[in-house]
């Protein structure tokens, strides 16, 4: 089930230094959302808050909301693990586990949580999943090969699978296609498109064009200087970021005019 995302007042932190201020954006359900801006703005990091990845670090800390539906997932006797099960990431490089087959890659979110299933219940996730990664029909003969066997697309749709299988609320992908050539990436770029029909999706990119084609609404993040804090800047539909933004910064950003 969706959810939509609402984070008042986020302060994110490594030790002693703030990353990212002041963080307040409403994201809603079954919705795509771009966060771009330039290198070390923060996108990396506001993103991994979203699913309490951050806090992984020795040192990193967050303060403020941060709501998922009404929920704060940094209340009190919030457990990490779950909110990570509800809010599913994928990386910049296809990580499928190498030696792993396809099939036991798509199950491994069911592996980790110590889940048993029957056989015909775990062939029915793993064929529904790589559905809906839009993967099933490359793969659905070699099931038990591992997925390092895969192109670099493919194996990122197999991350996919796996993120889906475990049916999530929303979905964090931080420049998934960074890696991957064009046709991988418009394939990729398709699924993302399908997946908001179930899923609440951010998606972090470097590619404005991506950005466009892909996301309802964009959230642009800049940094005043080295060691200064990242900051939202601007936050509206995507036609209004890259057309008539309202803050200059973003104006600049977009055109190209940057730095
Ligand atoms: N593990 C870490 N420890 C300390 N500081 C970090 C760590 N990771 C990132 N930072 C710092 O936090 C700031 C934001 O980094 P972040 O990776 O979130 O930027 P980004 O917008 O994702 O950049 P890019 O576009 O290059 O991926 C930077 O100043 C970065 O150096
Ligand atoms: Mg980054």
């Amino acid at each position: 089930m969706s959810k939509s995302i609402t984070a008042k007042g986020l302060n994110v932190y490594y030790g002693d230094f703030l990353a990212v201020e002041g963080v307040n954006i409403k994201i809603a359900a079954r919705s795509v959302t771009a966060f771009i801006g330039p290198s070390g703005c923060g996108k990396t990091t506001f993103l991994r808050t979203l699913n309490r990845m951050h806090e992984v670090l020795p040192g990193a800390r967050v303060e403020g909301e941060l709501l998922l539906d009404e929920d704060n997932i940094y209340g009190t006797g919030v457990d990490p693990v779950t909110v990570r099960s509800m809010v599913g990431m994928v990386f910049q490089r296809p990580n499928p586990f190498p030696t792993m087959s396809i099939r036991d890659n798509v199950l491994a979110g069911y592996k980790l949580n110590g889940a048993r299933l029957s056989r015909g219940q775990a062939d029915n996730i793993v064929e529904k999943a790589l559905r809906r990664a839009n993967l099933w029909n490359e793969v659905k003969d070699r099931l038990d090969r591992p997925g390092s066997g895969l192109s670099g697309g493919q194996q990122q749709r197999l991350c996919i699978a796996r993120t889906v299988a475990v049916e999530p609320d929303v979905i964090l992908m931080d420049e998934p296609c960074s890696a991957l050539d064009p046709i991988s990436t418009l394939a990729i770029e398709d699924l993302i498109s399908e997946l908001k029909e179930k899923y609440t999706v951010v998606i972090v990119t470097h590619n404005m064009q991506q950005a466009a084609r892909v996301s309802e609404k964009t959230a642009f993040f800049n940094i005043a200087g080295t060691g200064k804090p990242g900051k939202m800047i601007e936050y509206d539909d995507t036609s209004v970021i890259f057309n008539n933004p309202a803050n200059e910064q973003t104006e600049r950003y977009v055109s190209g005019k940057f730095g």
